[in-house]
């Protein structure tokens, strides 16, 4: 895996996109900080595609099976199959996957609601394509879930966002991310797919909310 881009909280903006700090009027309250930039972010989703090309070579005739979790990795994931293409990297097939968790703690059962239909798993290697990783929960019963009921032969993990700081104790070590787009400090994060409390999905670009403005709304990201 190529070296992952650590983004600090106070941002990481490329000069010719200044233009994407000053945000439209109507957004304004709800943003706080432009965090990665929509060239940072292409440029970096090309770097993810050539170490996954790389790493499927040897198969290149194989089709690349995509396991998206819905909803937020949806822009990343499409943007990435683009850029494999792009890359001349194989052909792509997209399969989705909801998830839903419930509560903080790896020891409760039944914490990650996994739904959708996935027929052909048995077998398979599966490249999960997630937007964010906070606690890791949610990525661990679903590699879980395909690994070891649904018995594919392999399952490897991309995610445009790590959020490592929130990482639950017990998946420090046993939860192995093999392609990280970004790492991003402990702020709440939105846009390219992924929202506060359903706003902002729409944005091509990451910005931190302002989250005094969400807590007025009473709606929590
Ligand atoms: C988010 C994100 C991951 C999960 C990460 O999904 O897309 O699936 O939370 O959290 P974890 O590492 O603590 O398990 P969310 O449930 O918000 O759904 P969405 O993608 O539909 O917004």
């Amino acid at each position: 895996m190529n070296s992952v881009v650590k983004v600090p909280e106070t941002g990481l903006i490329h000069d010719e996109d200044t233009g994407e700090a000053s945000f439209r009027a109507d957004l304004q309250p709800q943003i706080s900080r432009l965090l990665i930039s929509s060239t940072v972010i292409a440029e970096r989703v090309m770097g993810l595609a050539g170490d996954i090309i790389a790493d499927v070579r040897r198969d290149s005739s194989k089709a690349l099976q995509l396991v998206i979790v819905l909803k937020g990795a949806t822009v990343f994931a499409n943007a990435l199959a683009q850029a494999i293409f792009r890359r001349n990297g194989p052909p792509i097939r997209f399969n989705y996957i909801k998830t839903s968790s419930y509560g903080r703690d790896l020891s409760s059962s039944g914490h990650v609601d996994i739904m959708g239909q996935l027929p052909y798993v048995r077998g398979r290697d599966l490249l999960i394509v997630e937007d964010i990783v906070d606690t890791g929960l949610t990525l661990h019963e679903l590699r879980r879930y395909l690994r070891d009921e649904r018995k594919a032969a392999s399952v490897s993990i991309c995610t445009l966002l790590d959020k490592p700081t929130r990482r639950l104790p017990e998946l420090r070590q046993t939860l192995k991310l093999d392609y990280v787009g970004f790492n991003v400090p402990d702020v709440f994060v939105a846009g390219y797919g992924i929202d506060c409390a359903e706003h902002l999905r729409e944005l091509p670009f990451i910005v931190s909310v302002n989250e005094a403005f969400f807590a007025q709304k009473q709606e929590s990201c």
